[in-house]
């Protein structure tokens, strides 16, 4: 049976994953904490890397620091490669983000040295960018409007794309050969932030303040760098997520 290790397994995508491999494959999830069943090791220390790779066919590489970018996912991202490698591993996927070329934000340069990482660590690998998933959306609005209006750059495109669709996406990419370069996966539509504020705030009267973005950030994120015309996309939306949200709200009043 073919073993693979999920880093970042504990996280919004790796928890939609683990459900998705079990059946299939001998599945290794990996964490800093000891949990039963999974492996421990710290990609920003190496402490049980080597371990965790041993023997695994395929790792399927989510784990991330926003914090912590350099030591987390440039440098762990060399170390788990390197393992890989070692104990000649024939798949590595590597989460990555659409857009990353083209924003600059710190987080994503780190991004781009981890796929370059990747891409030069001799073992087959994939690299799958993904448009924002609705979790981080939803904690961008959130922010935007703990003052009280929302204060949001009304023209700012994203594609939300659910996690259980990636993971459905990851699936199918692990289960054929390795691409050798970058798969896009976005969601079913491309939405302006304010649809999706207007969706999110489901009929309440609280007030949206537009701001601009300026710079380039603003510049790219109004022209679409988020997102991708790639086939195949998700098919969950924005408003599934926020039904759901509801329907669990609902059930923990109940
Ligand atoms: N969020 C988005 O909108 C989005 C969009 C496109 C792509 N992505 C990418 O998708 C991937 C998964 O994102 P997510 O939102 O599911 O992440 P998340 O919920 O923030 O989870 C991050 C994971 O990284 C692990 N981690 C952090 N530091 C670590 C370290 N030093 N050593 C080992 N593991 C460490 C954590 O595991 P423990 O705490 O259990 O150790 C956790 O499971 C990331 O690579 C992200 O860049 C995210």
């Amino acid at each position: 049976m073919t073993t693979i290790l999920v880093t970042g397994a504990s996280g919004n995508l790796g928890s939609a994953l683990l459900p998705r491999l079990t059946p299939t494959y001998d599945v290794r999830p990996m964490s800093r904490r000891s949990r039963p069943g999974w492996v421990a090791a710290d990609l920003a220390t190496g402490k049980g890397v080597s371990e965790a790779v041993r023997g695994a066919d395929v790792v399927v590489h989510l784990a991330s620091s926003p914090t912590r970018t350099r030591a987390t996912d440039v440098e762990g991202t060399r170390l788990l490669a390197r393992a890989a490698a070692t104990a000649g591993v024939r798949h590595f996927l590597y989460m990555s983000i659409i857009g990353i070329d083209r924003v600059p934000l710190p987080y994503y340069r780190r991004k781009l040295e981890a796929e370059s990482v990747a891409r030069l660590s001799g073992v087959p690998f994939t690299l799958l960018r993904a448009a924002q998933f609705p979790q981080l959306i939803d904690t961008f609005l959130k922010a935007s409007s703990r003052l009280g209006p929302s204060l949001i750059d009304r023209r700012l495109v994203f594609q939300p794309v659910a996690v259980e669709d990636v993971a459905g996406r990851i699936a199918e990419l692990i289960a054929g050969p390795p691409v050798q370069g970058i798969v896009e996966f976005g969601g079913p539509r491309r939405l302006t932030l304010d649809e999706l504020a207007t969706a999110w705030k489901r009929g309440s009267c609280r007030p949206t303040w537009p701001i601009h973005i300026p710079g380039r950030f603003g510049r790219e994120l109004r022209a679409g760098a988020l997102t991708t015309s790639a086939e195949p996309r998700g098919t969950r939306t924005w408003e599934d997520y926020l039904s759901r949200l509801s329907a669990e709200a609902g059930r923990g009043r109940g």
